[in-house]
């Protein structure tokens, strides 16, 4: 008996084919998340009509970043990241009024353990570093304070090496604080000035990034988690506005409304900072 004939399959019609397969009784919003995936992987595969010998080289780098992968290190999330796809995430959902503090990427340095320190603490433990006083308020879209506002915050040293980076290094908890704000929704605390920084290149991400040519700099900056019942949370970034790099971050994750002047001081602190964060309040039923 004849065999049934199978359908002539090519370049052309692949793609169509594949998104035709999907049941329609499968999960549709994962449907149409993956048909679009497919989509731009089969429109990548035509465009660059990789060799065998390329393919399998773009697979070995794929498993190699899942491999370097660990509790201390998150290279999926780096790739994300210097290949823009986190600033872009940041940005099809930034829908915050203006002029609400907006948000950019986390980065892969946060512990959610940090301690809770009162106002007016020196989170440097080790001292190394020129002094920075940062203060501010927190309000919201109208300008009233908020009280008892959650400040979270995280930052490299003077050398640009965050505290988990270096365990043997920098005491445990370095550079890292929680602070509450204030009935006026004020905060202040002591720090040092953070240097700018080379993202982790040691690993297949960095590596292959390098080789391409692209620039791995970030410039010198705060990190910020700003939590209170009722708004949105807000993470972000304070740049240090005299940082050459600005231009040219590694994670495309400098906005105006981010960049600050350190202001000089006469004497210790040396350095002081002074921002206003402005939350806006989350939607009903919307988790920030
Ligand atoms: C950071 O700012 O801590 C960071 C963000 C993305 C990649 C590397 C570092
Ligand atoms: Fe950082």
């Amino acid at each position: 008996m004849p065999g049934r004939m199978a359908s002539s399959l090519d370049a052309s019609n692949l793609s169509e084919v594949f998104a035709r397969r999907l049941a329609a009784s499968g999960d549709q919003s994962l449907r149409q998340a993956l048909v679009a995936t497919v989509m731009h992987l089969h429109a990548l595969v035509r465009e660059l009509k990789p060799t065998h010998a390329e393919w399998r080289s773009m697979i070995e780098f794929l498993t190699e970043v899942g491999h370097a992968c660990d509790e201390r290190r998150q290279e999926w999330v780096l790739l994300s990241d210097l290949l823009g796809a986190s600033a872009l995430v940041e940005e099809v959902n930034a829908r915050r009024p203006k002029p609400a503090t907006p948000n950019t990427v986390r980065g892969p340095f946060f512990r959610a353990d940090a301690p809770e320190r009162p106002l007016g603490s020196d989170i440097s433990l080790d001292g190394v570093g020129e002094q920075l006083a940062v203060s501010g308020r927190v309000q919201d879209l109208d300008g009233d304070a908020i009280a008892g506002a959650e400040i979270i915050t995280w930052q490299a040293n003077s050398a640009g090496y965050y505290e988990n980076q270096q365990p043997d290094l920098q005491p445990e908890f370095n550079l890292r604080g929680i602070f509450r704000t204030d009935d006026k929704g004020r905060f202040h605390y002591l720090t040092v000035r953070p240097a700018g920084y080379g993202v982790p290149d040691d690993g297949p991400v960095g590596r292959l990034l390098r080789k391409a040519g692209l620039p791995l700099r970030r410039p010198a900056h705060l990190h910020f988690m700003i939590r209170a019942a009722g708004f949105e949370t807000i993470v972000t970034h304070l740049y240090d506005g005299s940082d050459p790099h600005l231009e040219q971050d590694a994670i495309f994750g400098v906005k105006p409304e981010l960049v600050c002047q350190f202001e000089r001081a006469a004497e210790k602190p040396c350095w002081r900072l002074d921002f206003t964060f402005v939350m806006a309040r989350s939607k009903q039923g919307v988790q920030s």
